[in-house]
């Protein structure tokens, strides 16, 4: 959400680490795209509309140079409509920034400095950030005190990257509630919103803590508390390389991502599994002490905790409660000392799943953080944490780190099933032989070629329907949501027998209803539902394991999976609907990898 990059070294490399940056960071908004940057002892900023592509443009056609300072920002609107006026950088007296996160409180402080003569162009909150800092840098005349008082001041969540006019050879960086990075080479430092921003460039970096403040010039980083009090830092080397975050012959890294799931799927799942279940134990915290779990997430990180909870609460038999993010942390939740709160996210700085961990943690309950990025504001404050090892996710829609979300909460599942000796011996080594074959089985289905025709029949309505039962239910959830986030077709996910209470009004001839069905108990029923909406006129696309046999004249067509132990049979189902979202996108010719509206890693509520 808004990604950020600045540069101050000696190579005076400013625009090109920036525009570099800001095209590595574009999968966090790309409404509009803007720099500062040092051009003859001035700092002169350059913004358009669009993604950073119109913005190099503009930069051609300016003849901007290479210079040793500079900072960049690509916009996920939040205040304002994505124009030029509202993109960052903006600029108050003697101040340059770029803002990530909200100010909570910008209409009070901005009907402040109206009275303090100030005046704003634009619609942002962030250019009342930057008149805050302006105004309070003319009462003190100190930097440190300047951004330990507008901390102070701001209400919500921030990360900047600042110039003052009296000191362009420093950059200075501030956080809170949003991520920032400072990134070292010899002689050159970088902030950024994330590692992927700077990777090219270096590995080598540390983390700015909640509330610090950084000093950066080519020869010295300073970090600083709220308090003023300068820390030590440890250098860390980021585990990914350059081309993890290349497309690599794909056309789009959704398709990209996809293709990775075999691997990283079993990698997640052999990795905590290593020889067997006394290794999977000592690899998750000691879950015997629970009797009730909360399982809490946004979007596609939630619909994975809802396969969860289908699975946990079938198989061990213990109570999991489902919480979309932005809504428990507003609740007051009944919470015991046998309750484990999981909170699952790929990016792990989610807004409001970082503030359900933190009531959490107030309720006095233990947490556990099912993330992929190492080191995130959600991976750093749970109780416990278990990272996916997903690798880094650039398409805005989720698919790879989805899937190792699942994987992991069903080993979860598995090891409650065995604290509540709900599995056999027999049942283990089956789904351990099985994962150990995983990577070759979803490899089968991730090669299949059987959804273009099914995608073809989907491209040309604008109202789809998903129906499951139980945990096809909940991954038609996710089913549906891929698909209206990268086509921009109407999809709804229904429990197949909910239908007909009043949304079958909706089905007319051809409408597509795609039936995902994965257990043999429900399937009597599911052609029953089936048959009620054929009788109507919808067109049917089933998606079914191998298993199960479905008499031809009830679907128009059927792809065909391959059957798993229940415990695994999630993870080879949603496949086929990632790559079905992404064969209907493409047939629509919609921007795939960042569809409109949307951006990564929602660090905004
Ligand atoms: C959908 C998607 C989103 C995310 C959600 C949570 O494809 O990617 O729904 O799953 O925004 O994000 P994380 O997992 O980063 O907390």
């Amino acid at each position: 959400m808004c990604g950020i990059v600045g540069y101050v070294g000696k190579n005076k490399n400013a625009m090109k680490v920036l525009m570099d940056g800001l095209q590595c960071l574009e999968y966090r908004g790309y409404d509009s795209a803007g720099i500062a940057i040092l051009q003859n002892e001035t700092i002169e900023i350059i913004k358009s509309k669009g993604k950073v592509s119109s913005l190099s443009h503009k930069l051609k056609a300016k003849g901007i140079v290479e210079s040793e300072l500079g900072i960049a920002h690509t916009r996920w609107a939040t205040h304002g409509i994505p124009n030029e006026i509202n993109s960052h950088p903006h600029r108050q007296g003697s101040v340059t920034l770029v803002h990530n996160g909200i100010i909570e409180n910008y209409t009070q402080l901005k009907a402040d400095l109206v009275l303090q003569g100030y005046s704003f162009t634009s619609d942002t909150d962030s250019e009342v950030a930057c008149g805050v800092i302006d105004s309070l840098y003319k009462q003190y005349r100190d930097k440190h005190k300047t951004l330990q008082q507008a901390n102070a001041m701001f209400r919500g969540s921030f990360a900047f990257a600042i110039v003052f006019d009296d000191d362009i050879k420093t950059l200075y960086a501030m956080r809170r509630n949003s991520p920032l990075i400072v990134a070292f080479k010899e002689d050159e430092i970088y902030v950024a919103s994330d590692v992927p921003a700077i990777l090219k460039y270096t590995n080598k970096y540390t983390l700015l803590e909640q509330d610090e403040y950084a000093v950066l010039t080519k020869h010295e980083v300073e970090i600083y508390s709220l308090q003023g009090t300068r820390r030590e830092y440890e250098i860390k080397t980021a585990a990914m390389e350059v081309v993890d975050i290349q497309k690599e012959g794909f056309d789009h890294f959704m398709l990209k991502e996809i293709h990775e799931e075999p691997k990283v799927v079993s990698e997640t799942m052999r990795f905590y599994l290593g020889d067997g279940i006394s290794d999977l134990m000592s690899r998750l915290p000691d879950l015997s002490i629970y009797k009730e779990l909360y399982m809490i997430g946004c979007g596609s990180a939630m619909y994975a905790c809802m396969v969860a909870k289908s699975l946990i609460e079938s198989k061990a038999r213990i109570k999991v409660e489902l919480e979309v993010a932005s809504e428990f942390r507003y609740k007051n939740p009944i919470l015991t000392k046998e309750t484990l709160v999981i909170v699952v996210s790929q990016s792990g700085e989610t807004a409001d799943t970082l503030a359900s961990l933190q009531l959490a943690k107030e309720n006095n309950v233990d947490t556990l953080a099912i993330v992929n990025v190492v080191g995130s504001s959600i991976a750093r404050e749970a109780k416990y944490v278990c990272y996916t090892l997903a690798g880094p996710e650039i398409a805005v829609a989720t698919t790879k780190a989805y899937c190792t979300q699942v994987a992991l909460l069903s080993l979860i599942g598995l090891s409650f099933s065995v604290i509540y000796q709900k599995v056999s011996k027999k049942e283990i080594e089956e789904i351990i032989n099985e994962i150990k074959n995983i990577e070759n089985t979803l490899s089968n289905v991730v090669n299949d070629g059987q959804y273009e025709v099914a995608a073809k029949i989907i491209s040309k309505f604008s109202n789809v329907f998903f129906i499951g039962r139980g945990i096809d239910y909940a991954l038609c959830m996710e089913a549906s949501l891929k698909l209206k986030e990268i086509s921009y077709i109407h999809s709804e996910a229904y429990p197949a027998g909910e239908l007909k209470h009043g949304t079958i009004s909706l089905v007319e001839k051809g409408t597509p209803v795609i039936a995902i069905i994965t257990q043999q108990n429900i399937l009597e029923k599911m052609i029953s539902n089936m048959k009620e909406v054929k009788a109507r006129g919808a067109s049917i696309i089933v998606i079914a394991s191998e298993d199960l046999e479905v008499d031809l004249d009830i679907f128009d067509y059927r792809i065909t999976i391959p059957k798993s132990n229940s415990y695994l049979q999630a993870i080879t189902a949603i496949v086929p609907l990632q790559l079905l979202s992404y064969q209907v996108a493409m047939l629509k010719g919609c921007d795939i990898d960042q569809p409109r509206n949307l951006a990564k890693s929602v660090t905004v509520e």
